[in-house]
């Protein structure tokens, strides 16, 4: 079975080739365009998408020695995502599968997202809890199977990866804020500073109030010298870092304990931020959990992900009708 896959929810454009379960090409590439902007702007992301969808799938195929006429289905992300960079994805992919005369699946992002796990081993075991944490969500969710899943936690406002990103701009620090806030947190002290850690019942998150504690600290000691994010910026991005991580880990500690499930997984861009990683996988060991991290360019967006969802909607024979709309925000 060989299924191409497209990812263009954001501002990566990517497609994959998957061979009977395996991924044989996964091409990503980012639009550089935002940086001057500070942030994804959204017509861009579409016409950079416009641009890029046809090389990238046609490198996909290549890579994969895989002919258009070899493929058995094409798959997309449906949502969520931004809505012209997504209808861009989905039109590509209709008019292929239309004019291959073969089946569309729809694929929802943060689905895929949870799935990227299933692409190599070690593939978690049914059911685990996977923290899924992305510029736009910030979910935990209990994976029954490939394709049942349940959010039991979320966040109420922001994500955290808007969070790392926003607090990378109070700084200073260019598009795209997460890997760099990463950067400098690896060179500095994680207590130098303290961050509020909100307290919000059950299982699910609050990122916005912290952004809001970050920004009144910063003015409050540039006033007093104004040089004080170039003369600590590892010190802050790592104090910056370590409350973010602790929100994440203290709410996974709860629905583990809540759930009494023990393989636990993350995934999503920020999973590949080098701190979480250290330090899931210190608590996994502290705590007795099978702990799955996916490998860094299967953590932020890449089509991949949608090939293997993909690849377990197939075998239920389910597909998408040709007629189907994109959606910017989506349920699973
Ligand atoms: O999954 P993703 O590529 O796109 C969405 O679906 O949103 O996630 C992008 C997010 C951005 O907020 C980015 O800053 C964050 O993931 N990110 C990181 C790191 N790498 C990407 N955040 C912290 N540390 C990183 N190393
Ligand atoms: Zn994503």
């Amino acid at each position: 079975m060989n299924i191409l896959a497209i990812e263009s929810s954001c501002d990566e454009t990517s497609a994959a080739v998957l061979v009977n379960g395996q991924i044989r090409s996964n091409v990503v590439t980012t639009q550089l365009i935002h940086e001057a902007y500070g942030g994804v702007v959204p017509e861009l992301a579409s016409r950079a998408h416009q641009q890029m969808v046809l090389p990238v799938v046609d490198k996909a195929l290549n890579d994969a020695k895989i002919a258009k006429k070899e493929l058995q289905a094409i798959a997309f992300t449906r949502g969520p995502g931004l809505m012209g960079a997504l209808i861009v994805g989905s039109s590509f992919a209709k008019a292929m599968a239309l004019g291959l005369n073969i089946p569309l699946i729809e694929i929802n992002h943060m689905q895929a997202h949870v799935l990227a796990h299933f692409i190599e081993d070690p593939r978690p075991a049914f059911p685990f809890l996977c923290l899924t944490v992305s510029g736009g969500h910030t979910q935990i969710v209990l994976v029954r199977d490939h394709l049942d899943m349940e959010i039991i936690g979320q966040t109420l406002d922001d994500a955290v990866g808007e969070a790392f990103d926003k607090s990378a701009k109070l700084l200073d620090l260019p598009y795209p804020g997460g890997p760099l806030v990463d950067k400098y947190a690896r060179e500095g002290n994680p207590l130098a500073y303290e961050f509020p850690i909100p307290d919000v019942p059950g299982l699910d998150f609050s990122f916005s109030g912290i952004k809001t504690s970050i920004l009144y600290f910063l003015q409050k000691q540039q006033k007093a010298n104004p040089d004080f994010v170039q003369q600590n910026m590892t010190d802050i991005c790592a104090s910056i870092q370590h409350t973010l991580i602790r929100i994440l880990l203290k709410k996974l500690t709860k629905a583990a304990a809540q759930t009494g499930i023990r393989d636990i997984a993350i995934a999503g861009g920020v999973s590949a931020n080098s701190g979480l990683r250290t330090a899931l996988a210190e608590l996994g060991q502290q705590k007795g959990w099978q702990v799955y991290i996916p490998r860094f360019e299967y953590c932020t967006d890449n089509a991949a992900m949608i090939a293997i969802a993909a690849y377990y909607k197939f075998l239920r024979g389910e597909f998408a009708d040709q007629t189907i709309s994109p959606l910017a925000r989506i349920d699973w």
